[in-house]
Parts: C-alpha cells; sequence; structure tokens
C-alpha cells in the first residue's frame, strides 16, 4: 500500500480506501462485509468511509460491529461519518442539514453506531441552503475541541463555499476544514481538476475521492446491457441509469477496448487513473463483492506501468 497526506494535514491515508454506499446494509450484510474489511486490512488500506444516510444508518451499523469484531487496533484505522441527508427515513426539519443542532446529534448518533469514542473524518455531506456556512463552521469546530471529530471537511460543495468555510474559520480563529470529498472518475474531472485548482495550494486541501468507476460505468458490465445483479438494477437507482446515453456507451466501449489491448481489467485502469492525479489523497472504493474489491487493489501497481502518453490516450477514449 501507498500512503498520501491528506492534503497539508499530518495525517496520512491509505491511497486506497473502502466506502460502504449502496453496498452496507443493503447489498452487503455483515458476513460479507467482515470478510471485505479484513482484506482491505490485509492490504494496508486504513480508512473506511461511511455516512448517516447510508442505507439509513445500517450501513454504519454494519461496519462498527465489523471493526469491533475484527480487533483490528483503533489507532490504526480511521472512520469517517457524513451530516446532512438524515437517517431517519422522512426526516423532519431538526434531523437532517447543517445547523449546529443536527451535526450535534448526527455525529453523536454516528458515533454510537460506529461503536467509536471519536471520528477521525467528518463530513458536510453537501452544502446546506438553510444553515448559515458559520453555523455550521462553529459547529464542527466545537466537535473537534471536545475531541469526538479529528479532521472535518466538505463533500460537494463549491470552491466558494469552502472559502467561505475558511473565511469564517480564520475570522474567529476556528478550525477550518482539511477536505473535500467530491465525485471524481474519468468521465467527471471538471471539479477536481478546474474548480477546485487553487484550493489545494491556497488551503492545504486534501480530497476523499468517491466513485472512481462511475458507479460501474467504467467496468464495461454496462456496455451491453444492465444486470439484474448490478447497482444501476438497484431499485432507488435507476437514476444512475442517465449515465448510460447513447454516446457514452460507444465512449465506455472505447474505452474497455483499450483497457483490453493493454491487458487490464478497465476497473483497475479507471481506479490507476485517479490515483495518478498527485490531489488526490485517497481513491475511496465500492464494492458489492469481495472479487471486486481484490481486482480493484491492482490498481496501485498499474499505476507504474503506463507513461504520460498512455494515460493520455486513455483520457482521450472517453473524452
Ligand atoms: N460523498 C458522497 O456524496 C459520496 C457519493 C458516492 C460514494 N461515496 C463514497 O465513496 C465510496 C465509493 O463510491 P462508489 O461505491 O460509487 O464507487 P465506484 O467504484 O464508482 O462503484 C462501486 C460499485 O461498482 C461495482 N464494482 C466495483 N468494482 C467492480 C469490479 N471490479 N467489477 C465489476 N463491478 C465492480 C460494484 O457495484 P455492483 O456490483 O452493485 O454493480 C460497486 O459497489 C462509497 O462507498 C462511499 O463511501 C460518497
Amino acid at each position: 500500500m501507498q500512503y498520501r497526506r491528506l492534503g497539508s494535514s499530518g495525517l496520512q491515508l491509505s491511497a486506497l480506501s473502502f466506502g460502504a454506499w449502496v453496498t452496507f446494509g443493503n447489498q452487503v450484510g455483515r458476513g460479507a462485509a467482515r470478510e471485505m474489511i479484513a482484506a482491505a486490512w490485509d492490504h494496508g488500506i486504513n480508512f473506511f468511509d461511511n455516512a448517516e444516510g447510508y442505507a439509513n444508518g445500517e450501513a454504519e451499523k454494519v461496519m462498527g460491529d465489523v471493526l469491533a469484531d475484527l480487533r483490528l487496533p483503533r489507532d490504526g484505522w480511521c472512520v469517517s461519518s457524513k451530516v446532512f441527508f438524515g437517517s431517519a427515513v422522512d426526516p423532519r426539519p431538526t434531523q437532517k442539514g447543517l445547523s449546529r443542532k443536527h451535526v450535534h446529534d448526527a455525529c453523536h448518533a454516528a458515533l454510537k453506531r460506529l461503536r467509536v469514542d471519536y471520528l477521525d473524518l467528518y463530513f458536510c455531506h453537501r452544502p446546506d441552503p438553510e444553515t448559515p456556512i458559520a453555523e455550521t463552521v462553529w459547529a464542527m469546530d466545537g466537535l473537534v475541541r471536545q475531541g469526538k471529530v479529528l479532521y472535518w471537511g466538505t463533500s460537494e460543495w463549491s470552491a466558494d463555499e469552502i472559502r467561505e468555510a475558511h473565511r469564517v474559520a480564520r475570522a474567529h480563529n476556528l478550525v477550518a476544514p482539511s477536505m473535500e470529498q467530491p465525485q471524481y472518475n474519468l468521465l467527471d474531472r471538471a471539479r477536481v481538476e478546474t474548480e477546485y485548482a487553487p484550493l489545494y495550494a491556497d488551503y492545504g486541501m486534501g480530497t476523499t475521492i468517491f466513485s472512481p468507476l462511475a458507479s460501474g460505468l467504467l467496468t464495461g458490465k454496462y456496455n451491453d446491457g444492465i444486470p439484474a445483479d448490478s447497482r444501476l438494477a438497484q431499485e432507488g437507482l435507476t437514476w444512475l441509469q442517465r449515465g448510460l446515453r447513447g454516446e457514452r456507451i460507444d465512449a465506455l466501449r472505447r474505452y474497455a477496448a483499450l483497457a483490453a489491448e493493454l491487458g487490464v481489467a478497465p476497473s483497475t485502469l479507471a481506479i490507476a487513473w485517479c490515483l495518478r492525479n498527485p490531489n488526490v489523497s485517497t481513491v475511496m472504493l465500492g464494492a458489492s463483492k469481495l472479487s471486486q474489491l481484490l481486482q480493484n487493489f491492482e490498481a496501485l501497481e498499474a499505476t507504474r506501468r503506463f507513461d504520460d502518453a498512455l494515460w493520455e490516450r486513455v483520457a482521450q477514449s472517453v473524452a
């Protein structure tokens, strides 16, 4: 495994990490989760990502039970949660968002579900137009000072919103956000590569990027239809099928053909491509099966196999 600093912080995260969205508490029960977390740990992964909203809190319970059951040393791994969407099925106004109240309540609920005394990373899962950014920054600062959160950050905030959070933190001597959790993959590059470009140097911002396979589009599994046991076939996730419009399928087929020519799995190549960006602190993997995770671990080796000209061909294949 390779370890990278989370931006300018001193926290070293494994370059590949493992998250629970859609899978834990839905497709993946405690047995399979245990197998995958154990394999991840054995491969040097030290960061496990979660959120209050994943399977309405069930994903955190599964992860918390497995981490406790495996008896891995608490100082050897990091776990995250995220606040915004709420864990209730039909959340009332105080059960969602980024108000001081919900940030407080959600943090304590996540600590219980994950069975930990503190969250290593805590994210504001989306910007909240109903709460002043200053209120959220004060709330996060409070949790850090109480020792309940070590590093806080944002997810899918605009560059302007992130700048505002830093301005408030600086003005009041509060703990500023350390990281952002954006989507980043071969099909979705603009935010990480362009919009956020000045933030890495200005604030030492780290990134824990999600959906490196664009929810599986970059595995090649959707090039000839939607397999029944795949993410895009799941109830409630059919909106992801919008990513399969006509010209996109052509691009995905070109991409899969290039991967075949290079003798590497499309998923491995796509994850390796994300790893090449030095502003990526960690690439968060998702998997519904152990075999997928094991294949995706091969990405680290693949980053070393190809030169810049080849990586440009990879990017062009889906352009
Ligand atoms: N902050 C946010 O808003 C946000 C949003 C999304 C995700 N995340 C985090 O980021 C993590 C990773 O995101 P993601 O799950 O969307 O990542 P992804 O890598 O884009 O998609 C993972 C899914 O692709 C399929 N897959 C993975 N490897 C495969 C392989 N080798 N062959 C075939 N299929 C494969 C599996 O789905 P199937 O087997 O079901 O098809 C798997 O669950 C999440 O778990 C979550 O922790 C955060």
